[in-house]
């Protein structure tokens, strides 16, 4: 895993979750003009230097956009030599002009969709993830003009979680239509990992406050860390069952199958097996990382459900040794159960007595050996800094407490720094550790 230490974000905690309303998808982003990174950085509007005092929002959001956040990065990423490198490699040409890498690095929307300012070469911009601005960049800066208002004009859902995690996911884990594929990843490019709570807090020009709350609804880390993993396991489910994404000549798409099925050395010798999978030795497997964590998720949630996705992951682990159409069947059902499921995570109060429920269901799989596979030690580790960020929320951690629980999540990370020198033993070993420092 890459730099991801353990820094910690306090910020108001409050229960409950939004309603997630139906129908905004990803796609509606393009579905308006996008007028361009540069609309929105007069120093009046989002580009101020510091933070404004009686605004509602920070307005400094272009500096710390432009300053620290990799999106802003995005687009200069394809002009290194890096990715000419894996451009070259895959016969694409030019990687600032190759369609497949702009859909993820920029906001690329089609040409008839692009403002007079709108440049290309801003990356990742504001509209990429707030939606195209024509219809509400007017109007939205008056505060008598209400958020449901703006979004109906196009204004992307951000705050809520389940809309939020499908437009991250999009690019930080592929869709259909701006997928990463394993001949990308042959070439060279980094293998993506995404947890929504804790990429939402690395580099945040948002905060969330009382006033917040009072205009875009509850906040809650630990809510969004269940529901983003409910929504990555649904979208692998529905790249598999995608007869364009999902396939390439006679092999499955391999960027959906756990890497280190295929990528570890032979002289290792180390399988094992693993109930959650059911599988024997010499499988190729499915990268099921986020539905082993969502079942985590499930635990204070929803005990019986969880046994269920349990059970019908191992359906589908065990339809990939059959066939294509049982492969399919077993995804429609598991993919049938998450859609059911993720409505009521999304309305739970992860409140503090719901964390340890989730931690216990960590540690008894660790001890069942299900951290065999790298992915879903990463995930878990990611899944423990929700946690540990909802204890110090939670108020009761004093300045000791709260400074070996940080040392032992530290040692957690740290046992996942490496793919290539990953040890399951000393995973599980600092798990146990961090949850018995836990209040
Ligand atoms: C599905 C979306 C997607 C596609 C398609 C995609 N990328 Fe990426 N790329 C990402 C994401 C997300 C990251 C950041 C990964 C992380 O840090 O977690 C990234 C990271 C990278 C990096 C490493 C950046 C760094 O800061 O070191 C390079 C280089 C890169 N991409 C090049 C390319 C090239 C060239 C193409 C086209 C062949 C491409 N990408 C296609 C999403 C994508
Ligand atoms: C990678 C996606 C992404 C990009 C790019 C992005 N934002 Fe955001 N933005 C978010 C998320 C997520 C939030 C937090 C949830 C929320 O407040 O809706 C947020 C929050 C905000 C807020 C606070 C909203 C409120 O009501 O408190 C403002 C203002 C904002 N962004 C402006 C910008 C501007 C201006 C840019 C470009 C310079 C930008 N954002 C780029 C995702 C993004
Ligand atoms: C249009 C595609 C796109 C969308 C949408 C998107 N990202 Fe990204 N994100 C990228 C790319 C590409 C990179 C790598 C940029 C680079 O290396 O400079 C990246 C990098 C990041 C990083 C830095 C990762 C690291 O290892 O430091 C974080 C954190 C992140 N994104 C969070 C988010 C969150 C949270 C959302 C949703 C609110 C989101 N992204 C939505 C494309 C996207
Ligand atoms: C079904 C087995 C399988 C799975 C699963 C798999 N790979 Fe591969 N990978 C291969 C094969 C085969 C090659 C081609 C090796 C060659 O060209 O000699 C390869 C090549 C690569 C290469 C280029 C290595 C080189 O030396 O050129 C990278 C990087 C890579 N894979 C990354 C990944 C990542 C990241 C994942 C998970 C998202 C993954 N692979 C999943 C089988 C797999």
């Amino acid at each position: 895993m890459k730099a991801l230490h353990a820094v910690l974000i306090l910020f108001v905690l409050s229960a409950f979750a939004s309603s997630a309303s139906a129908e905004t998808a990803v796609e509606a982003i393009a579905a308006h003009k996008h007028m361009g990174v540069a609309s929105c950085s007069n120093s009046v509007c989002h580009g101020a230097s510091q933070p404004f005092r009686d605004s509602d929002v920070m307005q400094n959001e272009f500096a710390i956009w432009q300053e620290f956040d990799p999106h802003a990065k995005a687009y200069q990423v394809l002009e290194q030599p890096k990715s000419k490198a894996i451009a070259q490699k895959l016969g694409l040409g030019d990687p600032t002009k190759a369609q497949v890498c702009l859909d993820c690095h920029a906001d690329n929307v089609p040409a008839a969709d692009r403002g007079e300012r709108f440049q290309i070469s801003d990356g990742v911009g504001c509209e990429a993830c707030h939606g195209g601005s024509e219809s509400w960049l007017n109007a939205h800066a008056d505060r008598k003009v209400a958020h449901a208002d703006n979004l109906a004009k196009g204004m992307y859902p951000t705050e809520d979680p389940i809309k939020r995690a499908q437009l991250c996911l999009s690019c930080h884990m592929g869709e259909k239509e701006r997928m990463i594929t394993h001949r990308i990843m042959g070439a060279g490019h980094p293998r993506l990992s995404f947890e929504l709570d804790t990429f939402t807090w690395l580099h945040p020009h948002y905060k969330v406050d009382a006033n917040w709350i009072k205009r875009r609804g509850d906040w809650n880390g630990v809510r969004d860390w269940a529901v983003g993993q409910g929504v990555a396991a649904e979208n692998l489910l529905s790249l598999l069952l995608d007869p364009k994404t999902g396939w390439q000549g006679i092999f499955p798409e391999l960027v959906l199958f756990n890497c280190q099925a295929c990528h570890k050395l032979m002289k290792d010798n180390n399988w094992g097996p693993r109930q959650g999978t059911g599988l024997g030795p010499g499988v190729v497997r499915l990268n099921d990382a986020n539905l082993v964590t969502f079942r985590y998720a499930l635990a204070p949630v929803d005990k019986t459900a969880a046994q269920r996705v349990f059970e019908q992951t191992r359906d589908l682990h065990r339809a990939t040794t059959q066939s294509r159409d049982a492969t399919f069947a077993a995804a429609r059902t598991l993919r049938a159960t998450l859609e059911s499921l993720l409505p009521k995570v999304a309305a739970y109060n992860f409140d503090a007595a719901s964390l340890d429920p989730i931690f216990a269901s960590m540690v008894a799989d660790g001890e069942r050996g299900e951290f065999r596979d790298y992915a879903a030690a990463e995930q878990a580790s990611m899944a423990a800094q929700s946690l540990v960020v909802a204890f110090e929320n939670d108020g009761k951690l004093d300045k000791a407490k709260d400074a070996t629980l940080k040392a032992r999540l530290d040692t957690l990370y740290n046992a996942v720094k490496d793919e290539n020198n990953y040890s399951m033993t000393s995973f599980v070993a600092a798990l146990k550790s961090l949850r018995s420092a836990a209040p």
